[in-house]
């Protein structure tokens, strides 16, 4: 019961519900997803037959968007978390929903949590500014605050699922969730009775019962909330993916992929280790299991409490208490993933026609001490590797490429770097500090020569308060060839 136990301590705890808990979910659940897949007995037909049949329909990638939660935590104090979109206009919607169709998402997620009437309204503005822009939109039900309520839930998707920005699964319009292993089987199989396809994230304590023919069998799509994020000192693998796959079958399965994840209120204070080039891997992976997946999620537009958030940051609200946001953009992150989510829905590299470096790093070593933080040192902490991380593109045709990294007086060169993303790795010893440059040469001559001055970011060797979220910068070249 430990996996429960998790979820439920920290639904209560979590300010931020929606990753945590999932995460903890995940990782209590399957804790070594490889040695599961070997050990139960699963159909060797079922991971063959993934590899050679391309799932039938066109695939698509979501955004997920978080409209509210408020979450008070009158246990520990009197605090009360508001985020995201109180308040939001028409044009708020407007704005944002262009920038998310501009990278080619195809439909958000609008996560929803505490049941109330300017939530609803926000759900209608945000359907209706979809359908100006050309985006589509589904629910995206949050059990750690929404009620749980069969009735409920069939309530706001009947009132919105003849909407013309509703996204539709070959005809019969999407809902999906965040949790709702209480509505049982039997209220999700009346919400699926209402003309709904179903692609929730349930917490089930047992993968097999997914399977066609066991108690979840009937859902079209199951929804991998935790497989974004690394759950120890390791790189991401497909491990997970894959074993979900094993039970769901290829087209029923549906995952996620994120830059990034740290938290850091009392009581919910984690680093997951976004080292390794984790966004640029998980795309990766991801473009490798294409053939096995429909539909992908990118978690998240606008979560700036647990960091992994590529709206601007002056995009709605930040939870109260969020002290490591502002300054620490990831705007470029999306931009990046542009290249990425096109590969993923065509099956081919996009040719690139100019170099392009995305970069990131945290703003201290990992072994900091800050000097005045009450909270204290994130776990997951000692999993962090000191490194500025770059993706370098070059252009698919035409001419040599090389890179130089610097962070203060570190520097490294990167010379025969091939067409498309490049991933590089600076590693800091930690007797390196200032600012952070990233230059980029085609056949010797140099294209791009970036250094975010020293007021936008530095890499320091002081922090009063810990932050162990990522600076993300990115530059293009001028010069077209
Ligand atoms: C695998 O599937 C094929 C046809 O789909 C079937 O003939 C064969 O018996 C299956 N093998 C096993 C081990 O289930
Ligand atoms: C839910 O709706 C059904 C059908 O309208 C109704 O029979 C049932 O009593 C409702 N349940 C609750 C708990 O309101
Ligand atoms: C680099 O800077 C550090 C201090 O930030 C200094 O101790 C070190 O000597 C410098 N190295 C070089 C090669 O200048």
């Amino acid at each position: 019961m430990r996996g429960l136990y998790l979820v439920l301590a920290t639904a209560i705890l979590s300010p931020l519900h929606a990753v945590s808990v999932s995460v903890d979910v995940i990782a209590s659940q399957n804790p070594h997803p490889a040695v599961q897949v070997k050990s139960r007995a699963v159909s060797p037909n079922v991971t063959s037959s993934l590899q050679h049949r391309d799932v039938p329909g066109q695939k698509a990638v979501f955004m997920h968007v978080i409209l509210i939660f408020k979450f008070s935590l009158t246990l520990i104090n009197a605090f009360q978390f508001d985020v995201d979109v109180f308040g939001y206009t028409f044009d708020n919607w407007v704005r944002d929903l262009t920038t998310i169709k501009a990278a080619g998402i195809d439909a958000v997620a609008l996560n929803i949590g505490k049941a109330n009437d300017w939530q609803i309204d926000q759900v209608s503005t945000a359907y209706d500014a979809a359908a100006s822009v050309g985006i589509s939109t589904f629910i995206s039900f949050d059990y750690s605050s929404f009620p749980c309520d069969t009735n409920l839930t069939i309530s706001y998707f009947n009132s919105n699922k003849d909407k013309p920005a509703q996204f539709k699964v070959d005809g019969v319009p999407m809902i999906s969730s965040f949790l709702g292993l209480c509505l049982g089987t039997d209220g999700w199989q009346s919400i699926k009775n209402q003309g709904a396809y179903l692609m929730p994230f349930i917490e089930v304590s047992d993968a097999q019962d997914l399977q066609v023919g066991r108690p979840w069998g009937f859902l079209q799509h199951w929804h991998c909330w935790g497989c974004a994020w690394p759950q120890g000192n390791a790189p991401k693998t497909t491990d997970d993916d894959n074993w979900y796959l094993s039970n769901l079958g290829a087209g029923r399965f549906a995952t996620t992929v994120s830059a990034w994840l740290y938290v850091h209120y009392p009581g919910n204070n984690r680093y997951l280790r976004g080292d390794d080039h984790l966004l640029a891997t998980r795309w990766e992976q991801l473009i490798g299991l294409r053939s096995s997946l429909r539909f992908v999620e990118y978690a998240t537009w606008n979560d700036f409490g647990e960091s992994h958030y590529v709206a601007p940051t002056t995009s709605g609200n930040q939870p109260a208490g969020t002290t490591w946001v502002n300054g620490f953009p990831h705007t470029a992150w999306l931009d990046m993933s542009k290249y990425y989510i096109q590969y993923f829905k065509s099956g081919s590299a996009p040719s690139v026609t100019t170099e392009s470096v995305y970069f990131w790093l945290r703003p201290n070593p990992h072994s900091i001490q800050a000097t005045g933080d009450s909270v204290g040192q994130p776990t997951g902490w000692d999993w962090a590797r000191d490194s500025l991380y770059a993706v370098v593109f070059c252009r698919t045709t035409g001419g040599s490429c090389s890179a130089t990294l610097k962070v203060g007086n570190t520097s490294q060169s990167y010379s025969n770097l091939q067409p498309g993303p490049n991933k590089l790795e600076l590693p800091l010893d930690g007797n390196s500090f200032g600012t952070v440059t990233v230059q980029v040469f085609r056949d010797g001559g140099k294209v791009i020569d970036d250094t975010p001055s020293a007021n936008t970011f530095q890499y320091t060797n002081s922090a009063v308060t810990y932050n162990f979220n990522a600076f993300v910068g990115s530059a293009t070249a001028s010069i077209c060839g």
